[in-house]
Order: C-alpha cells, then structure tokens, then sequence
C-alpha cells in the first residue's frame, strides 16, 4: 500500500480515496482527476492488467502511487470488506472518501430470457456489495475530520425502461440507500453523495444505446470535477437527496 503523501498540492492533498470500479470509464475518470488534486487512490477493480495500466499512467504523470487493491465484488463478502478495510488502515493509515463507480449492467434482454443468476448479479454488485463495503470502512472513515462517501446513481427516467432487466432496480435501491445513509450520518464526519451524471461515453452506455451516435455525449471526465469537489468540501452539496449533474 502507498505512503501518504503530505507533499502533494490540491484541495485533495493529504486525503486517501477508495474508488470502487476504479478502471471503468467514470472511475478512471475520478482517479485520475482526484491524483491530480493530490488525493493518494486505492484502486479497488476485478481486472489486474486494467489496474496496472491505470497505475502506470497515475506514476509517470507524477502523481502519488496508488495502492492496487484488485478485488470482484461478485463473489466478495463482508470478511473480505473487513480485510480490504484493514489492509487501507495499515498501508495508508486512513480514509478519507469512497467514489463507488463499479457497475454490472450486461445489456438489453427480455426479461423471461435473462438468467436467473445474472438477475441476482446485477442486485448484489450495484447495491449489497457497496453497501458491505461501506459497512466495513465505516469506522475508518470516522476517524476522517471530513469524509465522503460518493455513489454514482443513474437516472431513473433513463433506464426504467423495457428490456434493462435487474440494472433500474438496482439504481433505485442504490439512490435510495445512498439518501438514507447521508440521513442518518448527518451529524458525524462523514457526508454521502448521491451523484447521477448524465448520459456519458462509457461502455455501459454503449450496451443500451448501441444505434446512437456515441459522440454526442460527453466523456466521463466532465463530470470527474464534481466527484472531487464533493470529496473535497462538503460547502453548497446537497445532502439527502439525488444530485442530478448537468452537462
Ligand atoms: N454511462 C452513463 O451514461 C451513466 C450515466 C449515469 C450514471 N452512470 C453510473 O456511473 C457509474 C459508472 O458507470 P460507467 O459508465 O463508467 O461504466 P463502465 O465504464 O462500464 O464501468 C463500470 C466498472 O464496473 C466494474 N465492475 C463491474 N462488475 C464488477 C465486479 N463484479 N467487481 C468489480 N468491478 C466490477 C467494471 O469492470 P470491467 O471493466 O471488468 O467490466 C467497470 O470497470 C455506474 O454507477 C453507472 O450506473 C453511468
């Protein structure tokens, strides 16, 4: 695991940050954009070679080494979030924010025809597997003066739609639990955002909208700035409630 480093400069410096889905197109995203505010990342993905590359490109930026943490959230369960939750305490020695931003969505399908397991798949990676995860780091994140707990929610208009199987429940129990959670730690350090960018160019995307010109929707790095600034500062964030991100 990484040394902190107090050197760096930005509004993230000092802190370490979990990003949960971290080689995915908004994940990556958040990395990248947190190191640069000098935030020390633990890369939390299930695709070794991806996190390597990720790596690479963090260090030969100049950036603070990140910790690798290569972890499934398919099969992992609470022992594994606990071990996960120790291993940042004694390689970073504190946590200051989780970006979750790992997603399971395998495409549009009836759903008479939609494997009985990859229904149980999509409701376990979007919703109880952060859920265990935050569970786990709960009592590292409040030790944190200021932590933040990020969910990328996507936009119920958008996806409860026919064909997009466990993936819209899943959203809604996500959005849900996120809002309820930054209810109930409204007088502890810690502060949850639920955060619901618009349509980006992200592979998910592209498994739903395979007919649509993918290069009218912004990348996912527009949106990376307000993760950080909602890791940053809890100054003007809306708390409890879904924050709809505008392009
Ligand atoms: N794209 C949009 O237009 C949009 C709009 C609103 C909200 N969102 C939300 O933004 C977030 C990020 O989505 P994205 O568009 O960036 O999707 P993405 O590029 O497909 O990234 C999703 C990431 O989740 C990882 N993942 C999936 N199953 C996993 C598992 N079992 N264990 C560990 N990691 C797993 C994927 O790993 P692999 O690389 O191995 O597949 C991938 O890296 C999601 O919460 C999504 O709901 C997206």
């Amino acid at each position: 695991m990484a040394e902190v480093s107090t050197a760096a400069a930005g509004v993230l410096a000092g802190r370490v940050v979990l990003v949960v889905g971290a080689h995915g197109a908004l994940g990556s995203a958040c990395v990248r954009a947190a190191a640069a505010e000098g935030a020390t990342l633990v890369l939390l993905g299930r695709r070794v070679p991806k996190l390597n590359r990720l790596y690479d490109s963090l260090v030969s930026a100049g950036h603070t080494e990140p910790a690798l943490y290569p972890l499934d959230l398919e099969g992992a369960g609470p022992a594994d979030y606990e071990r996960m939750a120790a291993a940042i305490h004694e390689g970073c020695g504190r946590l200051d924010g989780i970006i979750h931003a790992a997603a399971e969505f395998k495409g549009l399908v009836a759903f008479g025809s939609i494997p009985p397991e990859d229904l149980v798949r999509s409701l376990h990676v979007n919703v109880t597997a952060p859920m265990l995860l935050t569970q786990a780091c709960l009592p590292l994140l409040m030790q944190s003066p200021d932590a933040a707990v990020l969910v990328a929610v996507d936009d119920p208009q958008r996806c409860q739609k026919a064909y997009w199987g466990a993936y819209p429940a899943a959203q809604a129990a996500r959005a849900s639990w996120a809002v309820q959670l930054g209810d109930e730690l409204e007088n502890t350090p810690i502060r949850v955002h639920a955060l619901q960018p618009g349509p980006m160019r992200t592979p998910l995307r592209g498994k739903a909208y395979f007919s649509e010109d993918p290069g009218q929707w912004p990348e996912a790095a527009a949106y990376a700035t307000d993760f950080v600034a909602a890791l940053a500062s809890g100054e003007g964030q809306q708390r409890a409630a879904v924050r709809a991100l505008k392009r």
